[in-house]
């Protein structure tokens, strides 16, 4: 994402903050608390922020095994970043929520933007509150907040952290490395995932959209391309015929059922024009080849 946005206006123009030392960003950097309120407010002010990311969450996996840390994290962190964003009269806030947000009650496929939000998983409700703030706030105070409930994100440049949908990034590194994966998920268990270059190309065309365009101020859907394990296994067979996948499912099964198996983004195609280009083919091609080169590389 930061590469992108660097790629787009600039390293001078852009600035990163984690919680660590500084861990090689291309742009300014600062390190960052994003639950201490103001240090998050200096840091806005020091660089004048005009468009501000808060991409900062503890996803679902994690989530259960720490409830009380993800709502912690997830609430307080967009609550600080809506209040400061009304504060500081900054122009546009991102907030990224999930397919988490969906649970009991909705059709599986082709989930209605519109759906009724019953999350079972901690980081759904955080995801399914947070949208309702967002909505809130941009009601209340007139603030441009914008949102995408992501799918499963599969990208190569980091490593994966947390999410019930990070099998389908683990599996390239198991099956390039030792050409066998133990999944944690069933192999029908067919989940809506989006390349990552997608899904910054979303972000960025969904901040860059003139604001009338933008119907949804709770979270707009974002479908990439829906597969399960035994798919993208098969897929993967093709660069590797040799791989091979066992299957032993736990707890982050359940949460995948919870999930959609595809969601319905049409109002991202009609309000801003939202278009997926990588497919189940050209994904897993990018992966394969990008893991293989890295992992050699090292
Ligand atoms: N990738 C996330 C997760 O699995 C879903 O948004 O937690």
């Amino acid at each position: 994402m930061t590469q992108a946005l660097v790629d787009k206006y600039g390293r001078e123009r852009v600035v990163a903050t984690d919680i660590s030392d500084d861990p090689g960003f291309p742009c300014q950097y600062e390190k960052l608390d994003v639950l201490d309120r103001d240090a998050v407010k200096r840091a806005l002010q020091k660089h004048n922020v005009g468009h501000f990311y808060q991409l900062a969450a503890i996803l679902s996996a994690t989530g259960e095994k720490n409830p009380a840390l993800a709502w912690e994290v997830n609430m307080k962190g967009l609550l600080i970043a809506l209040e400061l964003s009304v504060e500081l009269e900054i122009d546009r806030l991102f907030f990224p929520s999930s397919i988490a947000v969906f649970g009991e009650g909705v059709d599986k496929n082709h989930t209605l933007q519109d759906s009724v939000l019953i999350p079972n998983s901690v980081y759904g409700i955080s995801k399914a509150a947070g949208e309702n703030w967002c909505k809130y706030y941009h009601g209340k105070y007139g603030l441009d907040v914008r949102s995408l409930r992501y799918p499963g994100v599969i990208g190569h440049e980091t490593l994966p952290g947390g999410g019930t949908t990070d099998y389908a990034v683990d599996i390239f590194y198991e099956a390039v490395k030792n050409g066998h994966y133990q999944c944690f998920l069933k192999a029908d268990a067919r989940l809506p995932m989006i390349y990552m270059d997608d899904a910054i190309r979303a972000t960025v065309e969904l901040m860059e959209a003139d604001s009338d365009k933008i119907k949804v101020r709770t979270s707009y859907n974002l479908q990439g391309i829906s597969f399960s394990p035994e798919e993208i296994a098969r897929e993967i067979q093709k660069h590797r015929p040799d791989f091979t996948v066992e299957y032993a499912p736990d707890y982050r099964q359940d949460i995948a059922d919870s999930w959609p198996g595809s969601i319905d983004d049409s109002a991202a195609q009609k309000d801003w024009g939202w278009k997926r280009e990588f497919d189940l083919a050209k994904l897993t091609r990018e992966m394969y080849v990008s893991i293989q080169n890295k992992l050699n590389h090292q």
